[in-house]
């Protein structure tokens, strides 16, 4: 495990390269790594060719370092990529908060992901589910056969579930270890070459067959807690007591499970951090997206992903809960040079890890966000680093290395 240090005070203060030293200092990463993936954001011509259909250019974003993360008892420096100027500074200022009330603490289920094969004109619903059920054992035989690979290191088929739909189709859910893998690749492959049995036991026609976006047997947890004196609020501009904070907060919090609308906005705070390390790390974002959103949905209403609550002892709680579809080995995350870079800042974790590192950053978003709008209102410390945007945009050639106050 990582014994890096994240908090780095005065970090922002710093050059570029002061930054980078510090960085390779810390993590062992080459200081030629960052400058590598300074020219065209690390990627050659030719790479995206083969990355992409009708290539014609390559295009970059600023990688930054959110600071102060601790998850399950280990320090985490925590590399975002967006074009969104504050969130880092503001992802960092809300991992310093939680550090005080002792750091993340995160669980994760299982990499377990669902194929779904859907049958349809069923000629009998009621005998093929009967038939589908008696088949199981070896239908999971042949969908080990199908991902030889995936048992060898320990995973493969899990389980197999059935569902009929409201036009008397059929769904089965292979439901598939991935191990370290998002297991895209994987699971599609079972699917496509249990769909032909799967057809012939419930005489029916095999249409769809493909991963569910929707990955909730694979939910990460992540929670955390803040002394309520850490919520002070004591500047020239705003004063407020700890405790007038935090209700403010769960009131917001509060707000988005009353309303969809609020929801949406809430969690899209959320993934303003989740995607900046998803992105960073070269992971499949569209699919944490979706998944996050349909889970957010999954009771029958759009709730949010994370919840504040007021803890007996008066402290301030929250808890984010989410689908996590990633994978630390196949696709981007092993050859795309800034992903390889951002796993190498984050001390190579594996996917379990991975996946509540991307909730905490999804976390810390959501409090610095909500505690913006419940205190000060979120254009004062958004603006003025976006008006370092704009003052670049008028005088692009003067340097802009001061980040924000974190
Ligand atoms: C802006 O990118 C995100 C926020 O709108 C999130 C929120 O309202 O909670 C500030």
């Amino acid at each position: 495990m990582s014994k890096v240090k994240s908090r780095l005070a005065g970090f922002y203060k710093l050059s570029i390269d002061e930054r980078r030293e510090t960085l390779a200092k810390s993590t062992g990463v080459a200081l030629e790594a960052f400058e590598k993936l300074s020219e065209n954001g690390g990627m050659t011509m030719e790479l995206a060719d083969h990355m992409v259909e009708n290539a014609v250019a390559t295009y970059a974003l600023p990688m930054g370092i959110a600071l102060n993360f601790a998850l399950n008892g280990d320090d985490v420096l925590v590399p975002m990529v967006t074009e969104e100027p504050s969130v880092i500074a503001a992802a960092s200022n809300a991992a310093r908060l939680i550090r005080e009330g002792g750091g993340f603490i995160a669980e994760s289920d299982p990499p377990l992901m669902i194929a779904q094969v859907h049958l349809l004109e069923v000629q009998n619903v009621a005998h093929a589910m009967r038939d589908l059920q008696a088949k199981r054992e070896d239908l999971l035989l042949r969908m080990a056969e199908a991902a030889p690979g995936l048992v060898r290191r320990g995973g493969g088929p899990r389980d197999i579930e059935l569902r009929v739909l409201d036009d008397g189709s059929i769904v089965v859910h292979l439901i598939v270890h991935t191990c370290d893998a998002m297991g895209a690749n994987a699971v599609n492959t079972i699917a496509e070459k249990l769909a032909p049995r799967l057809a012939e036991i419930a005489r029916a026609r095999s249409g769809l067959k493909i991963l569910s976006n929707l990955a909730d047997r694979r939910l990460v947890r992540v929670k955390g807690k803040i002394p309520v004196s850490a919520l002070t609020i004591d500047t020239p501009e705003l004063k407020a007591g700890g405790d007038e904070v935090r209700d403010r907060i769960v009131e917001a919090s509060r707000f988005a499970e009353l309303d969809p609308y609020r929801a949406a906005t809430h969690n899209k705070g959320i993934m303003n951090g989740i995607d900046a390390v998803a992105i960073a790390t070269g992971q499949d974002f569209r699919g944490i997206e979706a998944g996050a959103h349909a889970f957010a949905a999954h009771k029958g209403r759009y709730e949010p992903l994370a919840v504040w609550t007021k803890t007996a002892a008066g402290d301030l709680e929250g808890v984010i809960e989410l689908p996590m579809a990633i994978g630390t080995v196949g696709g981007a995350v092993t050859f795309h040079p800034g992903a390889k870079l951002a796993m190498q800042l984050l001390a190579q974790p594996n996917t379990e890890r991975l996946g509540q590192i991307l909730a905490a950053a999804g976390l810390a978003s959501n409090l610095a966000a909500i505690r913006a709008l419940a205190t000060e209102g979120i254009q004062r410390g958004h603006m003025s680093l976006h008006a370092r945007r704009v003052q670049f945009q008028a005088t692009p050639n003067e340097s802009q290395s001061q980040g924000g106050h974190i």
